[in-house]
């Protein structure tokens, strides 16, 4: 764990060396979980982005995309349940003033003597060896015994406290538990309290005629307000989707882990109404079609896997996330939700509109029901910079190098153009080949320190392709291209150039695979 630990700050640091990822305001000591991208990372968002809104709105001819805005009328949020319902108990400790969440402190206990037995058993099969029976283990060495009915015990209390909505019962699972602060190791609590997630602010200049509006929590909210504008306008019938990619804000209690949970942050959102009864059907075909577009990526198969939710939001009949295994381990980077009529229903009652969808083939209006598909562009960056950070020995030099070896197509910068030289012609010469190429690909002219340096810079951020320009270019009108993960380098002519760059780089042979 150590070992992952040092990588993900070593990602951490590279995306800040490389241009990829900084503190926001970071002169005024920075503002926490809230990052900037820099020149590389705003490049490989883009290239997500596109990714995903291609494959949404051009692979179906049912789909359309929106671009809503991020305030919206504060009755919004009482119609989505968020002013009600999207609160994390928190608490304080007095000593130290820091703020935790009360149900990850509980977990996070719980985690601990979980891995306390977990010890034990990795004791006891070490010195039993084959011999070995875990389950005789569990059932009979006392230290076990305890640890687990401590698990049992605080398990019970702490879901009969969430499903009462009890916060005093709350604070006395913690009290009970003897959990301590972190940070000042004293056990003086304050009481748990609910903490509402969604920012708020002020419409309107003068303040006794101003409003209170909320910066939104979730994008898809502003597309079920649209969602007669554009089925009436689109002329859309059911089965169809809205799909739409912006900014979400949410007062995190604890956020961590760099771009995993930040305060504000990326969606990619997909809404898709489908005729009541259907939803299962829709949320099964949903489920498949998202995890093809993860895997098509080529990161490899296994680093995915399907988390069935247990416990539902307020709002859905059937959950599941999209994990990754990322440097921390296996973690959510999308959701597919099955969110009933919830929210087109709520919207009808508290807008008074009826918002109903008249289904011709069974002659009958109704609420259509959704099923979401929710993906946070942020964290999608994450497991693709997460996965492509390497580190190696170049076996001809025995240098050590690091590569992002980033998917081609979504690779910040496609091609650097390099000239051996600044004379001679060769820039001039390196510049008409970029001339032809910049139109249809992010290409960099780099003529400073030696190719060596270059070709490692290049790395650092990912980049393909390489080429270099020399006095035999001049002559033949061949160039030498090198490959960023085999670092084979091979002579090819200018004019074959944007093949074998159309060939690795196309997102169009990306979305024909899926
Ligand atoms: N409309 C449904 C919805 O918002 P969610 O599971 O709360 O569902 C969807 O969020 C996705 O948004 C998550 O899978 C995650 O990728 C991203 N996300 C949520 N909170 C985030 C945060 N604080 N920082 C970064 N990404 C976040």
């Amino acid at each position: 764990m150590a070992n992952n630990e040092d990588i993900f700050r070593k990602i951490i640091a590279h995306c800040k060396e490389y241009g990829f990822i900084f503190q926001s305001s970071e002169i005024y000591d920075g503002l926490s979980a809230v990052y900037d991208y820099g020149q590389n990372g705003s490049e490989l968002k883009n290239n997500i982005k596109k990714y995903w809104w291609d494959a949404m709105t051009k692979l179906h001819e049912n789909i359309v995309g929106i671009d809503a805005a991020i305030f919206m009328h504060p009755r919004t949020w009482e119609a989505s349940g968020h002013v009600g319902a999207f609160n994390d108990p928190l608490i304080d400790n007095k000593d130290s003033k820091k703020r935790y969440r009360a149900d990850v402190l509980i977990e996070e206990y719980l985690e601990k003597i979980e891995e306390k037995i977990n010890k034990e058993i990795e004791k006891a099969a070490n010195r039993f060896g084959d011999a070995f029976d875990e389950k005789q283990f569990r059932e009979t060495n006392q230290r076990v015994l305890d640890n687990q009915k401590k698990i049992d015990e605080t398990k019970a209390a702490f879901v009969k406290a969430l499903e009462d909505n009890d916060l005093a019962a709350i604070k006395q699972v913690i009290v009970d538990a003897d959990i301590t602060c972190p940070v000042s190791g004293s056990k003086n609590w304050t009481d748990v309290r609910q903490f509402n997630l969604m920012f708020s602010t002020q419409l309107g200049s003068v303040s006794d005629e101003s409003s209170t509006i909320y910066l939104r929590p979730e994008t898809a909210q502003g597309i079920f307000v649209n969602f007669l504008n554009v089925q009436k306008t689109g002329r859309m019938k059911i089965p169809f989707g809205i799909a739409q990619i912006g900014k979400a804000f949410r007062n995190e209690i604890v956020a961590r882990q760099f771009i995993f949970r930040m305060r504000e942050f990326e969606q990619m959102e997909m809404q898709f109404f489908v005729r009541p009864g259907t939803e299962m059907e829709w949320y099964k075909y949903w489920k498949d079609v998202r995890m093809k577009w993860h895997k098509a990526l080529g990161l490899g198969d296994e680093k995915y896997r399907f988390h069935d939710h247990d416990k539902l939001a307020h709002y859905a009949n059937a959950a599941a996330d999209i994990e990754f295994n990322l440097p921390m381990g296996f973690r959510e980077v999308e959701g597919i939700h099955s969110r009933t009529d919830f929210d087109l229903g709520n919207h009808e009652k508290f807008s008074g509109k009826k918002i109903q969808y008249f289904d011709t083939e069974i002659n009958k209006n109704y609420v259509p029901y959704v099923v979401e598909t929710s993906i946070g562009v942020d964290r999608m960056f994450l497991s693709i910079i997460s996965n492509a950070y390497t580190e190696e020995t170049v076996e001809a030099t025995g240098e050590q190098r690091v590569v992002l070896k980033i998917p081609p197509v979504l690779a910040p910068v496609k091609l650097a153009v390099l000239p051996l030289t600044k004379k001679d012609g060769l820039p001039e010469k390196a510049r008409e080949i970029m001339d032809v190429l910049k139109f249809d690909y992010n290409c960099q002219y780099e003529e400073k320190d030696s190719i060596g340096k270059r070709y490692r810079r290049q790395d650092a951020i990912g980049t393909p392709f390489c080429i270099t320009i020399d006095h035999q270019t001049l002559q033949d009108d061949t160039v030498t291209i090198r490959y960023r993960d085999t670092m084979d380098q091979e002579r090819v002519a200018t004019d074959k150039l944007e093949d074998i760059m159309e060939d690795m780089v196309s997102l169009k042979n990306l979305l024909k695979t899926l």
